[in-house]
């Protein structure tokens, strides 16, 4: 049985224990939160605390909280010889605290409040200090995903920045194209099987070779048409203009 504890109880806990709580191989041992009154907890065999001395040693500490907060909150742990992992995409491993032994489990995926995910299909991409607790992180990463991956500081950060652009650049990119559906009274919804096929066709194709449209075709006169209708907002024809470019110059390369 792999005793775990949570560090912080937001989107990334809440969803890693339901994934977990159910698991014969797995204990809930503790969360700790700032706020007891404000965490619901389904199973009553979880202790809630939020006092640092309260607790109890685990094989896995998850620290779940964010960013910012991971150093500081890692050092707040009182014992020693403890794994201690936390679950971001962007902050090294020795930024945890050095009094217990370090790790990373970080689920490479978007999490929202109250939407289900099936962890079976979510990379998790693991990093420790030392080999043995690489085991056990792959040994509870297992259990709950398909796809383990031993990964770097370096390359976990990297892996985070294009995660930035294929995430939240294409989805405030959706946004752009919601409010222009708005503006001009046609459903965004006509859009869904553009989008579909655009993120579907990358899993046999590389990006490069599914690029269409006029800035790839250099159809001038169709995107002066676009810049001009962009015209009362400066922020949606900057990004046209600079994501246009920066197609056509990618496409020299060739
Ligand atoms: N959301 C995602 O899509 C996603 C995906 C992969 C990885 N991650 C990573 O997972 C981690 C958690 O993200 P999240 O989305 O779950 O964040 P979140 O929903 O905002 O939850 C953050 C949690 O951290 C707690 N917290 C913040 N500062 C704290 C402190 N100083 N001491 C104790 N607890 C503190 C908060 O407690 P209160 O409720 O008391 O404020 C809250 O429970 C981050 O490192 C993030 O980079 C996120």
């Amino acid at each position: 049985m792999i005793k775990i504890t949570f560090i912080g109880y937001g989107n990334v806990a809440q969803q890693l224990l339901q994934a977990f709580l159910h698991n014969p191989a797995i204990k809930i041992q503790q969360i700790f939160v700032r706020d007891t009154a404000k965490a619901k907890v389904l199973d009553a065999t979880i202790e809630l605390i939020s006092d640092w001395s309260q607790l109890t040693p685990a094989d896995i500490f998850i620290i779940a909280v964010s960013d910012d907060a991971i150093t500081e909150v890692s050092a707040n742990i009182q014992l020693k010889n403890q794994l201690v992992v936390h679950t971001s995409g962007s902050v090294a491993l020795d930024q945890i605290s050095n009094h217990n032994r370090r790790g990373v489990f970080y689920p490479l995926q978007t999490f929202t409040k109250g939407k289900e995910i099936d962890f079976a299909a979510i990379p998790i991409c693991i990093e420790s200090e030392f080999s043995a607790d690489l085991e056990i992180l792959q040994k509870i990463s297992k259990i709950i995903s398909d796809k383990t991956f031993i990964i770097n500081s370096q390359q976990r950060k990297a892996l985070h920045v294009a995660a930035v652009f294929v995430n939240n650049f294409v989805n405030y990119l959706y946004q752009i194209g919601s409010e222009i559906c708005q503006e001009n009274q046609v459903p965004f919804s006509i859009l869904e099987a553009l989008i579909a096929e655009t993120a579907s066709k990358i899993k046999t194709l590389s990006p490069l070779e599914s690029q269409t449209g006029p800035a790839k075709r250099k159809d001038h006169q169709t995107i002066d048409s676009h810049i001009d209708f962009l015209n009362a907002d400066s922020t949606k024809q900057s990004i046209y203009k600079l994501l246009t470019q920066s197609i056509q110059e990618n496409g020299k390369e060739l």
